[in-house]
């Protein structure tokens, strides 16, 4: 049998830097999957053969039936299932198309629901499932409203489905990093350059992911100030800790002014 990775998201930031690492361990092939097959074709070119380039749009039914087909097909053992494919944008609630809405909620919760669902069974004791969330999952945060949201569900459906696979020795790590330095940030709102506090590259993110997840933990937080940030939304009351959210964001022209 062929232990494999499943990466998805596996060209973009963090995504990219998770098939770098996969490829550290002895593994026959990783599973890469995006939607667009030249940036994954690239990255078997600069990764070599062991990288099986997945087309699949993780919005659509379809594109976890193509996932789905291929473990039927070839009956690997999955020994690493990083569900990294992710989007989100801010703004108010009403500059959100609904086809916007539905694709966020298809992509950050839907898909690594089914592609868990699918996967478990092509998995035995010591597999490893990562779903990146996000240090947003940890308080809601106003105009960036419905990517926290679905980031929440991530992390408690992570967390969760952790303690229904603890009797196989199957382990889920819900990765929770603030800002990455990643193309998935938007650098400029209304003309201001953001600042992202706390900022840290994808490398330190994904080398930290495996080390807990290889250590079965169900939580992973790459930075000093990430776990302070998660200790803050412990004690503070939530309706504070979104004043606080509100008051960083006000300098971009988003709400009313903050007291
Ligand atoms: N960057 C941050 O500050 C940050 C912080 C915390 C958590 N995260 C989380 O980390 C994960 C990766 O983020 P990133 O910053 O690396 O994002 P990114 O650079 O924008 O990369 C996103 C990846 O997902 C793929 N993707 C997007 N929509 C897809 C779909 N419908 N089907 C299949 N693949 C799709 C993209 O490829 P295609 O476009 O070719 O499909 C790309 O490979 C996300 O879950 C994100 O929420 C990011």
């Amino acid at each position: 049998m062929c232990d494999i990775a499943i990466i998805t998201g596996a060209t973009g930031g963090i995504g990219k830097v998770f098939v770098e690492y996969a490829l550290r361990y002895e593994l026959a092939e990783i599973w890469a999957i995006a939607r667009n097959g030249q940036r994954l074709s690239a990255l078997r070119e600069e990764y070599g053969e062991r990288i099986v380039p997945i087309p699949a749009d993780l919005s659509t039914l379809e594109g976890i039936e193509t996932v789905q087909a291929l473990l039927r097909e070839r009956k690997p053992l999955v020994k690493y299932l990083v569900n990294n494919a992710g989007i989100g944008k801010m703004g108010a609630y009403h500059e959100f198309s609904q086809e916007e809405i539905i694709r966020t909620i298809d992509v950050n919760c839907k898909a690594p629901v089914l592609l868990c669902h699918i996967c478990i069974p092509y998995m035995a004791s010591g597999s490893r499932i990562l779903n990146i969330a996000s240090a947003a999952a940890f308080q809601p945060n106003p105009y960036l409203n419905l990517y926290a949201a679905s980031k929440a569900f991530e992390r408690n459906y992570s967390r969760a489905l952790h303690v229904e696979l603890e009797g196989n020795g199957i382990t889920v790590t819900a990765v929770c990093p603030g800002w990455v330095d990643t193309g998935l940030l938007v650098r400029e709102i209304n003309g201001k350059p953001v600042r992202f506090p706390g900022m840290v590259t994808a490398e330190r993110v994904v080398k930290r992911a495996f080390y807990d997840a290889d250590r079965g933990r169900d939580m992973s937080i790459c930075s000093l100030y990430g776990r302070l940030q998660h200790l803050n939304v412990k004690w503070m009351p939530q309706r504070l800790t979104m004043k606080l959210w509100m008051r960083g964001i006000h300098a971009y022209g988003y709400g009313q002014p903050v007291k």
